[in-house]
């Protein structure tokens, strides 16, 4: 019988009046623009005692340049602190370091199976370790298709382990007028798990059949 899933905390951490810091790892997946989009609307909750902490894969400068007319620099400007990939020396490599939440978006199946696996060689994966065995909010943003039995076992893993996984999967129910519309309806679900109200998309109504 598989182990019983460890809860994935949904509690809001704020210490004593400090900001409330929310990690932000941006991997090598398809859909780099999910992760600066949440930036973005993260840069405008600052105000509120939001802050983020961004790191960015080297792979995820890549697919920022092959996806997007951003650059690198310009997502990094969107966050209140950036830290270096290979900084395991970081402060948040540390479980003594005070955060509320990590989401990574995308979440590359490279980064996906160190997590599960423990392989943390690398400040993204090891922040989302630190964030597993300190019981915050790990919110992982799985991009691929179709799916081996290795990806699909190693996201039971992360999900027994306490992980959150909100696959960037579109839905149509809305009636999308643009990709924008698409990408804001996954950024407001990343909100809503961190019990940030948000707009960005339409909530179900039911259907009218006057
Ligand atoms: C344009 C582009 C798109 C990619 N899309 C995906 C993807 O959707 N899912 C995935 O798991 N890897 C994808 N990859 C491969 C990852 O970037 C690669 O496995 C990399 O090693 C991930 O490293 P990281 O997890 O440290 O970011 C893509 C690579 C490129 C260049």
């Amino acid at each position: 019988m598989s182990p019983k899933p460890s809860r994935g905390t949904t509690r809001t951490t704020q210490y004593q009046g400090n900001p409330r810091r929310i990690l932000v790892g941006i991997t090598g997946g398809s859909g780099v623009i999910y992760g600066v989009r949440l930036l973005e609307v993260l840069q405008q909750k600052e105000k509120d005692g939001i802050e983020t902490h961004l790191i960015i894969s080297p792979a995820a400068a890549i697919t920022i340049k092959a996806e997007t007319d951003y650059s690198s620099r310009y997502v990094e400007k969107l966050a209140t602190k950036v830290y270096r990939f290979g900084n395991i020396a970081a402060p948040l490599a540390s479980g003594s370091f005070r955060f509320d939440s990590m989401i990574i978006v995308p979440t590359s199946m490279h980064t996906l199976g160190a997590i599960a696996s423990g392989v943390s060689d690398n400040l993204i994966v090891r922040a989302a370790e630190v964030a597993l065995k300190e019981k915050h909010r790990l919110i992982l943003v799985p991009r691929e298709t179709p799916l081996t039995l290795i990806h699909l076992q190693n996201m039971v893993r992360a999900a027994e382990a306490g992980a959150i996984i909100l696959p960037a999967m579109p839905a149509f129910y809305e009636k999308p007028k643009s990709i924008d519309d698409i990408v804001d309806h996954l950024v407001g679900k990343i909100l809503d798990l961190l019990e940030i109200e948000n707009a960005l998309f339409k909530r179900w109504e039911g259907l009218s059949y006057s």
